[in-house]
């Protein structure tokens, strides 16, 4: 193994820097779940705020974020729809299904380029014999989908099948903030869009843990029981929610330098197998479909030479930009990996 190890897994590998540290250790606290610490309530009241919308709910993780949004959004038996990728229906063991009594049926995989006459075809009324549709979810970025960012334009027109058809829209933002920076759309433009949104601390902010759930008062009154029912109450969770404040405050803006180093990679591998100009933020999908090397024997390779990138399937891999990472590790990267896929 080389010592060099620059980490492509995922941005969810961020390590607290100094500055958040501090943060974290000079938190007020108090009982969350109580509804006493502080710094928790202050944190609720500010991506609240950036959002548009009246309340928010802070949670230990984006995977509960959702599904307490779509358990307020859905009510059991009833449907849910979604792209064939999104999280919620991949990566959240069956959560919906699970804990909501929620039936989930998905539009064809197609990222952040989404139709939305597809979707509103999709959509079931109510009656006795069918299963009612009553939310849409969307993905922004979308993660399995290359850090796609889905345009503002068909988000205006979701919303529109959505208040024609009745029912509600929520938006998986677990890397909102890195559209926002890509596309320049205010957040609180994406805010006033979404009957709910779940938005991350944790990915790509650098905070160690934390998401949060946004909607109406009446809605986070409700998010409140659901959370603690799903035993997500936490108590002193300030100290955590320090690092959250912290993240907004100092590292947003900085996501269009983890975007400028993606295009780089891109770049670098774009011969053998990923379309550079598919890449929007911080997430490069590798196609290794026509490759001699699979995913797992990349992996290999670039684990050597002290590169760690994810694998997604056995064609499929994927490198992710964050801001544990330098220039000089991109550097190593775009040096190492065109090598192993060239020879
Ligand atoms: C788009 C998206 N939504 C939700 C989540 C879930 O977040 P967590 O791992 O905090 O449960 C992730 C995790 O990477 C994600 O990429």
């Amino acid at each position: 193994m080389a010592d060099f190890l620059v980490d492509l897994r995922s941005d969810t590998v961020t390590r607290p820097t100094a500055g958040m540290r501090e943060a974290m250790a000079t938190a007020e606290v108090g009982d969350d779940v109580y509804g006493e610490d502080p710094t928790v309530n202050a944190l609720e009241a500010e991506v609240a705020a950036l959002f548009g919308h009246e309340a928010a709910l802070f949670a230990p993780s984006g995977s509960m974020a959702n599904q307490i949004a779509l358990q307020l959004l859905v009510p059991p038996g009833n449907e849910l729809l979604c792209d064939a990728d999104a999280h919620v229906v991949t990566y959240e063991i069956g959560a919906a299904a699970a804990y909501g009594g929620i039936s989930s049926r998905t539009w064809p995989a197609v990222g952040a380029d989404i139709d939305p006459e597809t979707v509103a075809r999709m959509v079931r009324p109510d009656g006795y014999f069918a299963v009612p549709t009553r939310a849409i979810a969307v993905e922004q970025t979308h993660n399995r989908g290359g850090g796609g960012v889905i345009p503002l334009a068909t988000l205006r027109e979701l919303r529109r099948v959505a208040d024609d058809a009745g029912v509600a829209l929520h938006c998986d933002g677990a890397r909102i903030w890195h559209a926002h920076v890509a596309d320049r759309v205010p957040l609180i433009e994406y805010g006033r869009l979404f009957d709910t949104l779940s938005v991350c601390l944790s990915k790509g902010l650098g905070a160690p843990v934390g998401s949060l759930v946004i909607g109406s008062a009446e809605q986070i009154g409700r998010a409140r029981m659901i959370r603690k029912r799903m035993g997500g109450g936490m108590r002193q969770a300030g100290i955590l929610a320090a690092a959250g404040r912290y993240a907004l405050a100092h590292h947003v803006d900085r996501l269009a330098e983890d975007h400028a180093r993606a295009a780089r990679l891109a770049e670098a591998v774009a011969p053998f197998g990923v379309l550079a100009s598919a890449v929007r933020t911080n997430l490069v999908p590798l196609d290794l479909t026509k490759h001699a090397l699979d995913a797992h024997a990349l992996a290999a390779a670039a684990r050597a030479e002290g590169v760690l990138v994810s694998v997604l399937g056995p064609r499929t891999a994927r490198l992710v930009t964050h801001m544990d990472l330098d220039d000089a590790a991109i550097d190593h990267a775009v040096t190492v990996l065109p090598r192993i896929l060239a020879a």
